[in-house]
């Protein structure tokens, strides 16, 4: 029997966090420049329902981050917010200057996580990392990670640093719409097997909303870990180009050494598959797509 199955969501953190921004970039397709105008959010906007993968529905709760919003989340609206919550992304602002007033929400939080919403997965967004120095960013996040994983406690938390500006975002995004998927072991073990099938150096499967990587399969070793981030911020933005001027979602690209294939697998996701090896019958991949 067909049944629909909706993950709730709920996006926090102080005002001005950047949590509107990450949702807009991530699920409506908006550009990092145009996040400076975005109004703050009153109370919560829920209005964001993405049909992920056959019937998984993720439904997210943006909560804006005002004093006053937080203290209704704290008491009147406490177990409307806080019930049935799969996963918490709480967005700290890394160069705020109330760090003790937003330790403390969070921890308001978490305490009422804990009595609604006991099994929920709790992320910690170290955001805005663009305005520390290069440098200091790693030894300052790591140092941020400890000391949020002590305030957290008994929960185990994920903590990932990221901004608007790179690719660190749709890392971050890419680990929690994982946690989400609940036949992600299947779903890696057969895009493996359709590697060998096609003698692909690399095989990346996309979530065609938010352009997210759900799953990818290497037969080669590849030097830059953060390949897949970059290649779902390049394939947003020739997403956004091609429903501009219509073109179509299908691409090839031949390099000296490789060709890379992108195409729609199903309703809900696509693929691309980079060979290197020429041996291969491109006849047999645009079959295999097709
Ligand atoms: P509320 O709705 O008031 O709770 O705020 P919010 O957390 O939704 O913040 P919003 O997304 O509206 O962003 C506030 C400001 O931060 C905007 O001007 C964004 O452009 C900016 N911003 C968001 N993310 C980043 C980031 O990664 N780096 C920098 N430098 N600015 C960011």
């Amino acid at each position: 029997m067909f049944y629909k199955k909706t993950k709730k969501v709920l996006l926090m953190g102080r005002c001005a966090a950047g949590k509107t921004s990450m949702r807009s970039i991530i699920f409506h397709n908006n550009v990092a420049t145009k996040t400076r105008n975005l109004e703050p959010t009153i109370l919560w906007d829920n209005k964001t329902d993405v049909q992920f993968l056959g019937n998984l529905h993720l439904n997210l709760w943006d909560c804006g981050g005002q004093d006053d919003s937080f203290n209704d989340y704290l008491t009147t609206y406490r177990s409307l917010i806080f019930k049935d919550v799969h996963v918490l992304i709480y967005v700290f602002d890394a160069v705020s200057a109330e760090l003790d007033k937003d330790i403390h929400y969070y921890q308001s939080c978490l305490e009422s996580i804990l009595t609604h919403s006991p099994d929920a997965i709790v992320f910690c967004l170290m955001h805005k990392m663009d305005l520390i120095q290069e440098d200091r960013r790693d030894k300052m996040f790591e140092k941020q990670k400890i000391e949020l994983q002590v305030r957290s406690e008994p929960i185990q938390i994920q903590a990932f640093q990221t901004s608007i500006w790179d690719e660190t975002l749709y890392a971050a995004w890419a680990k929690i719409i994982h946690c989400l998927i609940p036949n992600i072991k299947a779903l890696q073990a057969s895009l493996d097997t359709f590697c060998g099938i096609c003698g692909a150096d690399e095989i990346v499967l996309f979530e065609n909303t938010t352009f997210l990587v759900i799953a990818n399969s290497a037969s080669i070793h590849h030097p830059d870990v953060h390949r897949f981030e970059k290649i779902s911020s390049i394939i947003k933005q020739f997403n956004l180009c091609t429903r501009k001027e219509s073109y179509s979602r299908q691409m090839e690209i031949k390099g000296s050494n490789f060709t890379a294939f992108f195409d729609t697998l199903t309703k809900n996701t696509s693929v691309l598959l980079i060979i290197s090896d020429h041996g291969i019958n491109d006849q047999i991949l645009i079959w295999l797509l097709s």
